[in-house]
C-alpha cells in the first residue's frame, strides 16, 4: 500500500511536470499568503494596482492580508487607516475585496493591523498596559471583521525594531574598544518583559473572543523586530492560527547607508550578523516550540538599492563598502533606495537598454548558484563618480528557493510582501505575478 502511494505520487509528479511546469507535486496544504497594500489602489501610473489587476493573483493565494487598519490614537480601537478608500458607503474597498471570496471560495481574507503603516508606533506598546484598552481593541476588531466579512485579524504589531549595527569607519576603528556604543545595543524598551506578557494576554483574549465564530488570529513579525525581546513564543503559539516572519530588510540603505549587503539571505552571511537571515528567525520560533506548520516565511517582492561611490570597489561582491545611502527612487514606486521587482527587472540587461548610458545603462546581474544568499545587480560609477548602484533583490529563482526551503523544512508556507510590488502587469517577461507563481510552484 505504502509503495503504491509512493508510486502514484511519483507518477503524478512526472505527469504533472509534463502537463505544466508549475504543478510539480505541490503540497496542497501549504499557505501562500498574499499581502495586499490597499494604498496601491490609489497610486498614479504604472504602480496603480486595480481590482482587475488583482484577480490573476487570487487563484494562487490561500490567504490575503488586507493592509492596513491601525490603532485609534486615544482609545486603542481598531480603525481603518484610510477611511475614504476602505469604508465609503456601499462601495468601500473593504467590501469590494471581501466580495472576492464569492468567486474564489478557497480564499481567506484577514484584516492587517499596523504593518509598519501606522503613525506613532509607541502606542502599540502603551496600549498593552491596560486591560480596558485591550478590550476596546478586541471589541472593535470583532466588529470590523464581522461587519465587513473578513475571516480574521493579522497582527502586524509595531514593536520597536532593532537599531542597525554601525559600520566602523576610520573614526570608528579608533573607538572599537567601546563595542557597546557602536553595536547599537541600547535598550529598545525599558518595560519589555511586561509588554511581552501583556502581548500574550492580548492575543489570548483576542482568540477567545474570536473562537465562537471561527475567526482567525495570526501574527506578522515585522522586519527587524526581535522576537526574543517582545514575544513569548511558547506561551503565544496556542492562540495563533499561524505566524508570518517578515524575514527581510535585514540590511537596507536607510538603516545601513554606508554598506550594501544582501537584504534577505536564507542563511548566515558572516559572523558579524549571525541573526540576519531567514533560517535563524525560523529556527528561533522552532526552538520556542512553535509547530513548523504554523510558520510562514515572508519574502519581499522588491529590492533594496544603494548608491555605489568611487570608493566602493569594482567587483560588486558584497559587502560593498563606502556606499552613499539610498539609490534614486524607481519611476513608479517613487521611494528612494527601493525598487519593486518590475523596476529592478527593467534595469537588468535587455535589448531595449543595452545601448543606453549613464543613469539608464543596464546593471550587471549576478545570480546565486549557492541558493543561500540571494541575487544582486550593480553598476559601478562612471569616471565622474556618478550613477553607481547596487541592488539586492528577490527574483523568481530566489523566491522559488525560499519556497523549496519552506517545503524541505515542513513549514507552513510563504508570504509575499506585497502583491503591488510583484510584476502584476506582466511587464517584465509577460507573466503576471512571476514571484508569486514561482513561490507557488516550489511550495
Ligand atoms: C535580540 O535580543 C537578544 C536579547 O534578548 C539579543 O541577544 C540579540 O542580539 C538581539 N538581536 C538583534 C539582531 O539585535
Amino acid at each position: 500500500m505504502k509503495f503504491f502511494i509512493l508510486f502514484t505520487t511519483l507518477l503524478v509528479g512526472v505527469l504533472g511536470a509534463n502537463i505544466s511546469n508549475i504543478s510539480i507535486a505541490n503540497n496542497p496544504a501549504a499557505r501562500l499568503i498574499c499581502y495586499y497594500d490597499s494604498s496601491s489602489f490609489s497610486r498614479e501610473g504604472l504602480g496603480k494596482l486595480t481590482t482587475t489587476d488583482l484577480e490573476p493573483a487570487l487563484q494562487f493565494c490561500s490567504h490575503m492580508v488586507y493592509g492596513y487598519a491601525g490603532l485609534h490614537n486615544d482609545n486603542s480601537k481598531l480603525i481603518s487607516l484610510n477611511q475614504n478608500l476602505d469604508l465609503d458607503a456601499g462601495k468601500g474597498h473593504f467590501r469590494t475585496i471581501t466580495n472576492f471570496k464569492k468567486k474564489y471560495p478557497h480564499l481567506k481574507i484577514l484584516l492587517g493591523v499596523g504593518g509598519g503603516r501606522d503613525e506613532n508606533p509607541e502606542k502599540y506598546l502603551s496600549m498593552l498596559e491596560a486591560s480596558v484598552n485591550r478590550m476596546a481593541f478586541i471589541n472593535s476588531a470583532h466588529a470590523l471583521v464581522k461587519t465587513y466579512n473578513f475571516d480574521g485579524i493579522d497582527l502586524g504589531w509595531q514593536f520597536p525594531p532593532n537599531k542597525p549595527k554601525k559600520i566602523r569607519g576610520s573614526i570608528g576603528k579608533f573607538w572599537k574598544g567601546f563595542k557597546k556604543i557602536f553595536s547599537g545595543d541600547s535598550v529598545l524598551d525599558e518595560k519589555a518583559e511586561e509588554h511581552k506578557e501583556e502581548f500574550t494576554a492580548l492575543v489570548r483574549e483576542l482568540k477567545n473572543a474570536f473562537r465562537p465564530e471561527g475567526f482567525s488570529v495570526s501574527l506578522t513579525v515585522l522586519p527587524n523586530v526581535n522576537s526574543s525581546i517582545f514575544i513569548d513564543v511558547n506561551a503565544i503559539v496556542n492562540y495563533l492560527d499561524f505566524v508570518t516572519l517578515a524575514a527581510f530588510d535585514f540590511q537596507t540603505p536607510t538603516r545601513n547607508p554606508k554598506e550594501a549587503d544582501f537584504p534577505a539571505p536564507l542563511y548566515e552571511l558572516n559572523e558579524r550578523n549571525p541573526e540576519h537571515n531567514v533560517n535563524y528567525q525560523v529556527q528561533y520560533w522552532l526552538n520556542g516550540h512553535c509547530p513548523a506548520t504554523k510558520i510562514n516565511v515572508g519574502i519581499a517582492a522588491y529590492g533594496r538599492a544603494w548608491k555605489m561611490s568611487s570608493d566602493s570597489g569594482i567587483t560588486g561582491v558584497p559587502p560593498i563598502p563606502e556606499t552613499e545611502g539610498e539609490a534614486p527612487a524607481g519611476l513608479s514606486s517613487l521611494t528612494p533606495g527601493f525598487l519593486s521587482w518590475p523596476e529592478v527587472c527593467s534595469k537588468l540587461p535587455n535589448p531595449s537598454n543595452s545601448h543606453l548610458k549613464g543613469a539608464d545603462a543596464p546593471l550587471r546581474r549576478v545570480g546565486d548558484p549557492t541558493k543561500r544568499f540571494g541575487t544582486y545587480a550593480y553598476r559601478i560609477p562612471d569616471d565622474n563618480g556618478e550613477h553607481g548602484m547596487w541592488v539586492g533583490y528577490e527574483d523568481a529563482d530566489t523566491a522559488g528557493n525560499k519556497a523549496s526551503y519552506v517545503r524541505a523544512k515542513g513549514l507552513g508556507g510563504i508570504a509575499l510582501f506585497d502583491l503591488s510590488h510583484d510584476d502584476f502587469g506582466g511587464r517584465c517577461t509577460g507573466d503576471r505575478y512571476p514571484l508569486l507563481r514561482a513561490a507557488k510552484a516550489r511550495l
